[in-house]
């Protein structure tokens, strides 16, 4: 099903300008995502106790926050996007995928309905985080239920490779959680290296998207050497996903973001441009260390300030070229597996949007 409209959607592109063709391939990859996994994730809330469905579905966008109907934001689906692209760069039949598309998805919602507790954050995708909504018990108990219901969807198409991407969706899910770990860590003024923040994003970000550029491959059956391919150029990708992020969570447009504007400057995060101002020479990154070094909350002039330092100490620039760097290497990784253009060519255009977007 999927294929055969993807297989249409590219017939097309071949004719209109390679920007252009970028933006449409991604626009349809997660067009197939919204169309053929929401359904799914859909169908499997509903053997949920109603109070916590209604606050997995207000996460979702479905609804408000009295239940009535929204139509509302849910997210990019970029997890699942990958997934498809997966199945397909295997050449396998993408309906087999789709259970373990919604699978990465249901396991990324929990993963944000419990980061925004950890991390005091009172907006995502332009409304209150759930925790503001229905309060953090019931934010809580929405995310466990999420996440046991991934194992359950991803094990409802059970082909010959539902089991060894369920094993492998819960050992990234492991690494989600020891990365979270880190970055909580990291809050407590510690001095943090490029590679300690790595470590950190590979494991609370990185290993997700690993794990969605794999297990579409590895349920519909393909190769060992496929599949770990893909668990790499996810890995590379999810890293400079992350750095973007970081980037936009200082830069960016909370009107385009949905979420509050520097918060992570608020809790003194150790993001990507953070750690490699504050390892830099010169007056901006010895002013940036001190704000670092204190623990007194920081007014809106001095985030103000902070952001600025953070630039003039070489952070933004450095990051770019973190993100640059990853992404040639998800190309060079692409280039090794040798896969269908035309899957080839969707998983590129998935990367690029995803590292230069602004939301
Ligand atoms: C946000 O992920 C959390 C990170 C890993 C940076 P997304 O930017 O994919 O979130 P949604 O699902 O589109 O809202
Ligand atoms: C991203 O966390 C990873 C997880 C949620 C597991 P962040 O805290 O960096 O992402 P945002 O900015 O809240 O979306
Ligand atoms: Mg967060
Ligand atoms: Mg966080």
């Amino acid at each position: 099903m999927a294929q055969h409209l993807v297989h249409d959607r590219s017939q097309r592109l071949s004719e209109v300008p390679s920007a252009t063709a970028v933006a449409h391939r991604y626009a349809d990859t997660l067009d197939d995502a919204r169309e053929f996994v929401l359904p799914v994730i859909r169908e499997i809330l509903e053997d949920l106790d109603p109070d916590v469905r209604r606050v997995c579905a207000y996460h979702q966008g479905w609804v408000d926050a009295d239940g009535r109907p929204a139509d509302g934001n849910t997210g990019k689906l970029l997890r699942p996007a990958l997934v498809l692209l997966s199945a397909r760069a295997a050449g396998g039949d993408v309906a087999d995928a789709v259970h373990a598309a919604a699978a990465t998805e249901m396991v990324h919602a929990f993963s944000l309905l419990h980061d925004d507790i950890m991390d005091g954050d009172e907006e995502r995708r332009h409304r209150p985080t759930a925790w503001k909504a229905f309060g953090v018990p019931m934010a809580l108990l929405a995310g466990d239920a999420l996440l046991s219901l991934s194992h359950s969807v991803l094990l409802a198409r059970p082909t010959p490779g539902a089991i060894s991407a369920l094993r492998r969706l819960a050992a990234d899910t492991q690494r989600l959680i020891a990365g979270q770990r880190l970055d909580l860590a990291f809050e407590e003024g510690k001095q943090v290296t490029v590679t300690e923040y790595e470590a950190m994003a590979g494991g609370k970000t990185a290993a997700l998207m690993a794990s969605s550029c794999a297990i579409g491959a590895e349920v519909v059956g393909g190769s060992k050497t496929l599949v770990e391919g893909l668990a790499y150029f996810g890995a590379r990708l999810g890293l400079a996903f992350q750095i973007s992020d970081d980037i936009l969570g200082i830069w960016g447009d909370p009107w385009n973001t949905g979420k509050a504007g520097r918060s992570d400057l608020v809790r003194r995060k150790k993001t990507y441009p953070v750690v490699a101002a504050l390892s830099a020479d010169g007056a901006a990154a010895e002013r940036l260390r001190a704000y670092y070094r204190a623990t007194e909350p920081l007014s809106q002039s001095e985030l103000v300030e902070v952001a600025s330092l953070i630039e003039e100490a070489g952070g933004l620039a450095e990051a770019h070229r973190a993100v640059a760097g990853c992404l040639a290497e998800t190309e060079r990784i692409l280039g090794m597996l040798g896969l269908p253009a035309e899957a080839r060519d969707s998983l590129l255009a998935v990367a690029a949007m995803m590292t230069g977007r602004n939301h």
